[in-house]
């Protein structure tokens, strides 16, 4: 009776602490990475879909992967880092036709995407689809794991999302009817249908990038800055109303901002050279976004020789350098710049 009692309570404990993966198990503390967004984070969605926003050609990709994996940037980017602190693999784009493998996580992101639907449509992969895309691979983990675990997995993972800057940098492209707080207030309720959303599925831990002073470091419009810091606002407020409304939610958000700030007013301390010009690209501090060249040809561009030492890789996205030191921030900043958790802490709740 005692011996019956003991070999049930073990069979519990192992059954809390292991969950089965495809006839593996994964550690009770498995934390998957699922990642949300645009060109920041994309990491080769857009080499499957029809689109002219890519970045499958050199030189992009040279410094850390030897070869253009689509990724916007010389090296890894963000949400690569904060695999590598969470002792998980590379997380690979949901649209790699290979990938079936979703218990690590995937990739949503899409470089050109905005909240916006209208933002780079029929080129980009919007946050909505982005979202439909997740829910596709929460059924697979409900059919692969069954209902039980696919909700440990889902809710102990971390969702990193960063939306909206293609929104405002499209701001002036078009003649656009709301005013700026309302279409601010038009990206803010998209981005917060799509944490809903995540968080319906069973999401509680979010890492959410607020957005640099987007008309400072790309082509000078002041309706960006303005935009981004209504944005920001916004972001803080409603991430505010989201932990009081949704029992379980806890969220890390970067003041990308201030990281910039302490970027800019000590660039050495942080190894970098150059913040104003840009390794690849041509004109003005190589500030025409055509790095690369003629896309393809590998001779028709001018690039630098050591991007490590520059803040921006191409006119509009930055270095694996910079990426690195933002995901360092992201992973274990002080709340002043990341709070009120930072991804540390929620991969370790
Ligand atoms: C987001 O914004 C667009 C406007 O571009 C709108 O049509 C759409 O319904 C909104 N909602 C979501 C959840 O994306
Ligand atoms: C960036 O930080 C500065 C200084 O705190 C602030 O004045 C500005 O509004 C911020 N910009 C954005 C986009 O948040
Ligand atoms: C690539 O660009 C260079 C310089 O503009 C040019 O001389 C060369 O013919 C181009 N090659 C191809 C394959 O387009
Ligand atoms: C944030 O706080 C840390 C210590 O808590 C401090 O060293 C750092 O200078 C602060 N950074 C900013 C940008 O306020």
């Amino acid at each position: 009776m005692s011996s019956l009692r003991f070999c049930v309570t073990a069979l519990l404990v192992c059954a809390s602490s292991v969950y089965l993966v495809g006839g593996r198990s994964l550690p009770k503390n498995h934390v998957a990475l699922f990642i949300l967004g645009d060109s920041m984070f994309d990491a080769g969605n857009n080499n499957y879909i029809e689109t002219t926003f890519r970045a499958n050609y050199c030189p992009y990709g040279e410094t850390f992967f030897k070869y253009a994996t689509g990724r916007f940037s010389d090296g890894r980017l963000i949400p690569d880092f904060i695999a590598e602190y969470a002792n998980l693999p590379l997380i690979p784009p949901y649209l790699q036709p290979d990938n079936h493998q979703f218990t690590y996580g995937v990739n949503f992101a899409s470089a050109g995407a905005g909240a916006l639907a209208e933002t780079g449509q029929g080129m980009a992969i919007d946050l909505r689809t982005q979202s439909s895309h997740f829910k596709n691979v929460e059924k697979l983990l409900r059919q692969k794991l069954g209902d039980a675990e696919a909700k440990i997995l889902l809710s102990q993972a971390v969702y990193l999302i960063t939306i909206g800057a293609n929104d405002y940098l499209n701001y002036n492209a078009k003649s656009i009817s709301e005013s700026k707080e309302e279409y601010v207030g038009m990206v803010i309720g998209n981005l917060t249908a799509a944490i809903k959303e995540i968080y319906e599925k069973g999401g509680r831990k979010f890492g959410i990038l607020a957005l640099g002073d987007l008309g400072a470091f790309f082509p000078p419009m002041n309706v960006a800055t303005i935009l981004s810091q209504l944005h920001n606002a916004e972001l803080s407020k409603v991430l505010k109303e989201l932990n009081i409304q949704l029992e379980g939610f806890r969220y890390a958000k970067q003041d990308i901002n201030l990281t910039a700030a302490e970027i800019l007013s000590n660039p050495e301390i942080h190894g970098f050279k150059e913040v104003a010009t840009a390794c690849c690209g041509s004109g003005f501090n190589r500030r025409n976004f055509d790095c690369g060249g003629k896309r393809g040809n590998c001779t028709a561009y001018e690039v630098c020789s050591d991007p490590s030492e520059y803040l921006f890789f191409d006119a509009y996205h930055l270095t694996e350098k910079a990426n690195k030191l933002i995901a360092e921030l992201l992973w274990s900043g002080t709340p002043n710049i990341t709070g009120p958790y930072n991804l540390k802490a929620l991969f370790e709740a």
